[in-house]
């Protein structure tokens, strides 16, 4: 990042940071004079961290990041310092989990062996992170299918889910930190029920998990009462901030993935250390963006099996930073799909936006494009062609005057995907508190669940 140019005007259209990009494209193609500017975050002792954070093109100067370093090492410093609620998250990979992996694993066994559908039932950070992780990375070929239900009211879903599991095993996972969550709970009744006839008392309990706080709740006490396993959801550990937890390992392990490696993944950056020097840029470039007018952060990914990363990222960032007026409003798009949608909104749209792209190296046998196809793509591969999108929009989205920041891993795998929850949690946590808000309330989920309660008991 110290490579980067002055601060320039943030303003759409050709300020200089932009023509001086273009110009540094053009002598790198022909001589090859710079090299990539991205930079690696972290450099932990005999620990590779594969996440690169480029902000060549973010608009916000070397200087303007390094002068809220400080600011923002504070604030990852009282996120490990214990004392506020809600970050058990931040030291929980290697140390708290290593029990509970095992734990996890040996009840994922059982239900692979035993079902041929998990569903887990559960909303917002209750489920998002799973999903998120088994659609990228899951082997949708083979093994115990794992589903997902109690995120909606639509009773049209529910009749599909139920359409799905005939005649097939059923485990039932129900995942709500709280214990009472509508969504959840009216769900969990109506699936129960089916358990209960299929199954009997006995194993329809053997056959149900339950994530939840290990104190006294709705869910919690019916467990104890029914004899059905129960993980335990840190009381110091938000939804949001649950998915390297039980929450998310169960069904990501159910799924087939390696959560010893996604685990390893994050516990190779669950520490301050990586966080150090430009390991926070990309929270404090947000920030200075923010200030400069920019309010909403686009997420882009060039894979359609990262959309619920896309999500997950979403609700993470929305629901931590989104208080006090002081929030960056989270989208998402998925290219090259949204190009042909929003990609002249993008470029000429609204001046309020910056983008991020999401990015990793596509891995398996390169898919060659037969030569009887039209030039000029016959006999290139798919992979190429989605490298040469990224590309082509970062040029043209940058040449527009829009910030776009990247960040990307080699390939996505357990270990990258690990480094990237982690990453993006930390850099959420401390983006917000720059900003002055707490990341780790929600008082308008609550006020919403609240009212839409009093509705129900009405009826
Ligand atoms: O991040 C959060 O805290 C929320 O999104 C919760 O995960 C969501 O509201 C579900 O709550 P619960 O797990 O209590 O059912």
């Amino acid at each position: 990042m110290e490579k980067r140019e002055p601060q320039n005007d943030r303003n759409q259209g050709c300020n200089p940071l932009f023509i001086w990009y273009i110009i540094k494209k053009i002598l790198d193609h022909v001589w090859g004079i710079f090299p990539c500017d991205s930079e690696k975050i972290g450099w932990k002792e005999g620990v590779v961290l594969e996440i690169q954070v480029d902000l060549e093109c973010s608009g916000v100067s070397a200087e303007d990041v390094a002068s809220r370093r400080s600011e923002a090492w504070d604030a990852l410093s009282e996120i490990w310092s214990g004392k506020l609620d809600f970050t058990g998250w931040a030291a929980y990979p290697g140390k708290e989990g290593e029990s509970e992996i095992e734990e996890v694993l040996s009840a994922a066994e059982k239900i692979r062996k035993t079902c041929d559908v998990f569903l887990v039932l559960g909303v917002g950070g209750s489920f998002m992170g799973a999903k998120a992780v088994i659609d990228l990375l899951g082997d949708r070929t083979s093994g115990t299918e794992v589903l997902f239900a109690g995120y909606n009211f639509s009773a049209r879903y529910l009749r599909e889910i139920f359409r799905k599991i005939e005649g097939k095993d059923l485990g039932l996972c129900v995942v709500s930190k709280s214990g009472s969550t509508t969504e959840t709970l009216s769900a969990y009744g109506i699936f129960r029920e089916y358990m209960l006839e299929k199954y009997g008392a006995e194993e329809a309990a053997g056959r149900t998990y339950f994530v939840t706080e290990h104190r006294h709740n709705y869910l919690f006490d019916l467990a104890e009462k029914e004899g059905s396993k129960v993980f335990d959801l840190a009381e110091n550990i938000g939804g949001r901030y649950s998915v390297l937890t039980p929450v998310g390992l169960l069904p990501i392990a159910v799924s087939g993935i390696d959560i010893r490696n996604l685990m390893r993944g994050a516990e190779e950056i669950a520490d301050p250390e990586c966080f150090k020097g430009n390991g926070l840029d990309y929270a404090i470039t947000r920030q200075k963006l923010r200030e400069a007018g920019k309010g909403i952060e686009v997420f882009e990914f060039f894979d359609p099996y990262a959309a619920y990363f896309g999500e997950w990222l979403k609700q993470l960032f929305g629901e931590s930073e989104g208080k006090d007026g002081k929030g960056i409003f989270p989208a998402s798009l998925m290219f090259s799909r949204d190009l042909h949608s929003m990609g002249q909104f993008l470029q000429q749209g609204a001046p309020e936006f910056f983008e991020t792209f999401l990015l990793a190296g596509e891995t398996g046998e390169p898919l060659r494009i037969p030569d009887s196809a039209k030039k000029p793509f016959a006999g290139k591969t798919m992979q190429q062609l989605n490298a040469c999108a990224e590309k082509g929009v970062y040029d043209a989205h940058v040449a527009a005057g829009t910030p776009v920041i990247r960040i990307s891993v080699p390939e996505w795998n357990e270990e990258t995907v690990g480094q990237l929850l982690y990453f993006f949690e930390t850099e959420c946590a401390v983006s917000a508190m720059l900003s002055g808000v707490n990341p780790f309330g929600q008082p308008g989920v609550e006020a919403y669940k609240k009212e839409m309660r009093g509705y129900i008991e009405k009826l």
